[in-house]
């Protein structure tokens, strides 16, 4: 069944790594290049030709790279990324991470600055350390790693408060019918008794 499922889902995957050119670049043997297209990280090919050695993604209007989208290409030896507007927040962790396992001599480095935001202005990406990054990390999933948080915590004082409320009820419950209890028996004596009293002639009388 597992086999089966992966034989139909094989194609999909090999066909997503193709050999073809991704659109809309231009490919020249092994060098794809997508230099100078105004590409956005979201009009950005989701992935390259396996084979790909040399990749142009320079003068674009890139912000951020998609996670993982350079991790497949194993003879990749040149990626260019200059030119620009990186967005240095939790978003360029993959590409620092990217340009930290380059070799040095490559330069891939080079003119990959941040375009913002303002305090990070034409800093090298390669160079931002975890920290700065981090600091201007505003994003939402953050927010609603925040906003889960204090719900949880409303939550369990809800709980809290219900779990209360459920053990002075149960103890308030318990005392009215223990009350309810003794009043009903109490009553019950006190009207057996005096029917018990209105018989008693009456057996008497019929033995
Ligand atoms: C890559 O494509 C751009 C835009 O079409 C072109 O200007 C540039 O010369 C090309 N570079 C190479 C190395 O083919
Ligand atoms: C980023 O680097 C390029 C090339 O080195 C330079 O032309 C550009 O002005 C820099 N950007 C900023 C915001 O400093």
């Amino acid at each position: 069944m597992k086999g089966l499922l992966l034989l139909c889902l094989l194609p999909l995957f090999g066909g997503q790594r193709s050999s073809a050119c991704p659109h809309p670049c231009s490919c020249k043997g092994n060098q794809v290049n997508c230099s100078s297209m105004s590409l956005k990280s979201s009009s950005l090919p989701t992935s390259f030709p396996a084979g790909t050695t040399v990749l142009h993604l320079h003068n674009n209007l890139l912000t951020s790279l998609p996670n993982g989208i350079l991790d497949d290409l194993a003879s990749v030896h040149s990626v260019s990324l200059h030119g620009n507007p990186w967005v240095c927040d939790c978003g360029v962790l993959y590409l620092r991470a990217w340009l930290l396992r380059q070799p040095p001599a490559l330069k891939s480095h080079v003119g990959v600055n941040c375009s913002s935001p303002p305090s990070l202005r034409g800093r090298l990406v390669v160079y931002l350390s975890e920290r700065e990054v981090l600091d201007s990390c505003h994003y939402w999933y953050c927010d609603l790693a925040l906003a889960s948080q204090v719900c949880l915590f409303v939550f369990v004082v809800v709980q809290a408060g219900l779990l209360v409320a459920l053990i002075v009820f149960l103890r308030k419950f318990k005392r009215l019918s223990k009350e309810a209890k003794r009043t009903t028996e109490e009553s019950f004596t006190a009207e057996e008794s005096p029917r018990e009293n209105e018989y008693a002639p009456l057996r008497d009388s019929s033995t």
